[in-house]
């Protein structure tokens, strides 16, 4: 909903402003910028404040002529972790072109691990058949694709907010923004949303701190659907900690896929008999496995057993420092694991190109719903789909580059807020590995009864509205999906239900309430 006209202290013009400095906010930046359009990157945090930094795992890529791996295979893989939801045209068009994406990381000097043959090496991963996962500086893998982007010639503003997409009839017209120069508005025909997640929804995440899920909040403020929030991905192995909150170290599904085994605290198998997969299972399987073990023991965390992988800390650096800071040797000991979130599987809506239903206004990467994650996004498919389709948005940008368009009617927007902690606790609670009917609506009820109405003109106002709409969507899609797929665990709902094989939509309405595209206004909000 509208609120008060602010005061404008600056005013600029831009073919394209890309809010988001990972992956894919800087590829599609690069390629626009490399098309002749005038850019514009706005970022919220510093140049290491991604989720792109963070990513240990690798990139999954079929490369042609290696091995028996197909790309048919990758697509299969894909849309089992993904389980009925996934969109196979959009995940074909995704994993065909990664090898194309890898190509152009190395282009920039992305540097990756080779093996004694000087070819590059890969891994497995969960849910994964084949070993293709390519990765960088063992387990930092992100952060070699942050460098090799950021070293690229992207020119980005950091610490800068971008608060609305401004949009009339035809479409985008800017953004209203605060930078360290006050409150502005850039003009521009095409904005890209490329914010990352959502996983501040959460007590633990393995996110970091600016994944507030303002991206979601924009774009559904500028007329955009988003869709498959109910899927939040836990990652199945964070490193433990007793009253451990905020940012978690990840120990990646890679570590499993070298060998390492999940073990309780007697040393029984934690996935034996629940999937042929085992520990390689895709990560919903596992977290659920996890979960149920935990719920059955009584205990706060299972065990990572890595003790009989060769050469560890040369593989896995980031690990093994990460362990080393809290006291443990991954050679030595157990390394103590439960789940916490990690991805959102679902978010704003949009085409294989990054387009939304918004004219102009496009999304990309982890805050985008593209179809190829459907239910449970499977390892490694992330930092692909940062790339395939952050390049393809930049090229989008072209076809609106040069449309005279002018922001007006420059609003701020009056939002409902509840305290992060709060939030946090709610979520953790009844919206986690496993939910049921009665959680999801006692949670929703008190986002409701809890919720105060601001005008958030910046800071932990403006991150704590939208996560208070994130939390609205995810609560609201999780209630009606009354059934068990991928990430979404009913606990009175168990089985999955062949009528659900759908997606849920949801949109904002004039009365900044979320609704179902049969615009029936629904939940607390
Ligand atoms: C991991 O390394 O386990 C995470 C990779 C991913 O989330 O895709």
């Amino acid at each position: 909903m509208s609120g008060p006209t602010p005061h404008i202290d600056w005013e600029s013009h831009a073919d394209l402003v890309v809010v988001g400095g990972g992956v894919a906010g800087l590829t599609a930046a690069r390629v626009a910028a490399k098309a002749g359009l005038a850019v514009l990157t706005l970022s919220k945090g510093g140049p290491a404040d991604t989720a792109t930094q963070y990513a240990q795992g690798g990139i999954a890529v079929v490369r042609a002529g290696l091995g028996h791996d197909s790309v048919n295979s990758h697509i299969a893989d894909t849309c089992a972790a993904g389980v009925g939801l996934c969109e196979e045209p959009a995940v074909r068009s995704i994993v065909a072109d990664g090898e194309r994406a890898l190509f152009m990381l190395t282009e920039l000097g992305a540097e990756f691990d080779r093996g004694p043959d000087g070819a590059l090496d890969s891994t497995r991963e969960g849910g994964h058949s084949e070993r293709r996962i390519i990765h960088a500086g063992g387990d930092a893998t992100g952060a070699e694709v942050q460098r090799a982007l950021g070293s690229a010639g992207v020119p980005v503003i950091f610490d800068a907010a971008v608060l609305r997409v401004l949009t009339d009839a035809s479409g985008v017209t800017g953004v209203l923004a605060r930078t360290a120069e006050g409150l502005g508005v850039v003009h521009a025909p095409s904005v890209l949303i490329a914010t990352g997640g959502l996983g501040q929804l959460y007590t633990c995440s393995t996110n970091p701190e600016g994944a507030t899920a303002d991206g979601i909040a924009l774009a559904l403020d500028a007329g955009a659907t988003v869709a498959d929030m109910e899927f939040v991905q836990f990652h199945p192995t964070v490193l433990f900690a007793a009253g451990g909150l905020g940012r978690r170290p990840l120990i990646s599904e890679a570590v499993r896929g070298e060998g390492a085994i999940l073990v309780d605290a007697d040393g029984r198998s934690v996935t034996a008999g629940v999937h042929p997969m085992g520990d390689l299972a895709p990560r919903d399987v596992v977290s659920r496995a996890i979960a149920s073990r935990l719920r059955e023991s009584g205990a706060d965390h299972v065990y990572l057993d890595a003790r009989a992988l060769p050469g560890f800390s040369a593989r896995f650096p980031t690990i093994t420092a990460s362990c080393a800071a809290v006291g443990l040797d991954p050679s030595a000991d157990l390394i103590p694991v439960a789940p916490a979130a990690h991805y959102a599987c679902g978010g704003v809506v949009t085409d294989v190109h990054g387009r939304t239903i918004v004219p102009g206004l496009l999304a990309a990467g982890e805050v985008a719903r593209t179809g190829l994650h459907g239910a449970n996004r499977l390892a490694s498919n992330s930092l692909l789909e940062g790339l395939v389709v952050g390049d393809r948005a930049g090229q989008v940008a072209v076809e609106r580059a040069r449309l005279n368009v002018e922001a007006t009617e420059v609003e701020l927007r009056q939002a409902q807020t509840v305290p992060r902690t709060l939030l946090q606790a709610l979520m953790t609670a009844h919206a986690s590995v496993v939910r049921d009917g009665a959680g999801l609506a006692s949670a929703a009820a008190a986002l409701g009864s809890e919720s105060a109405s601001v005008t958030p003109s910046a800071g932990a106002a403006y991150e704590d509205a939208a996560l208070t709409l994130a939390a609205s969507a995810v609560l609201i899609a999780a209630a009606l999906r009354t059934e068990s797929r991928g990430c979404h665990t009913r606990l009175d709902h168990p089985d999955s239900d062949p009528r659900w094989a759908d997606s849920i939509e949801l949109s904002l309405g004039p009365d900044g309430r979320l609704r179902t595209p049969e615009l029936e206004p629904v939940g607390a909000r």
